[in-house]
């Protein structure tokens, strides 16, 4: 299996990841409901971040926190809830790559959400 190397890498595991988050019965309400997502206008913002984070390319520059922070004032993020999503996330970078970017990706998003549990979210 080969490593992540471009956008449209990163574009495939988000894309999976989402259909997977979006039908999560304890996760999918947020994309479904709480903050209704198109995919076709929400990935490609989700696909800066990333390529931000993973390679410094583009200028991805919005406070992910603030985001997330509004989100948990319309419903609660648990702890519950992120350990879900990390694991989604590590389950779908698992299937489809190998190698170390793959690992930063799956390192970055726990530290993001460890954070996330850290200044946002509730513990239950
Ligand atoms: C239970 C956990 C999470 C839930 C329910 C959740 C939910 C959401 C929702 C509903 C949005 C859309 C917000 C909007 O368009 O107004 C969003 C945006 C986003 N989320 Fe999360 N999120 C979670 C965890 C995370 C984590 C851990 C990360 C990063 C590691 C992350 C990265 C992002 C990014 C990059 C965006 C796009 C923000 C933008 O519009 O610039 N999310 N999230």
């Amino acid at each position: 299996m080969r490593d992540i190397e471009t956008r449209k890498d990163v574009e495939c595991i988000f894309q999976n990841f989402y259909e997977k988050a979006m039908t999560n019965n304890e996760i999918g309400h947020f994309f479904t409901s709480v903050v209704p997502i198109d995919l076709a206008t929400h990935l490609p913002v989700i696909v800066d971040f990333w390529e931000y984070n993973l390679f410094h390319k583009g200028s991805y520059t919005k406070n992910l926190l603030a985001i997330h922070q509004h989100i948990h004032h319309q419903e609660a993020i648990t702890y519950t809830a992120l350990d879900i999503w990390v694991s989604l996330l590590h389950e779908t970078v698992d299937i489809l790559f190998s190698g170390e970017v793959s690992a930063r990706l799956k390192t970055n998003a726990l530290s993001i959400a460890t954070v996330m549990k850290l200044k946002i979210a509730k513990d239950c």
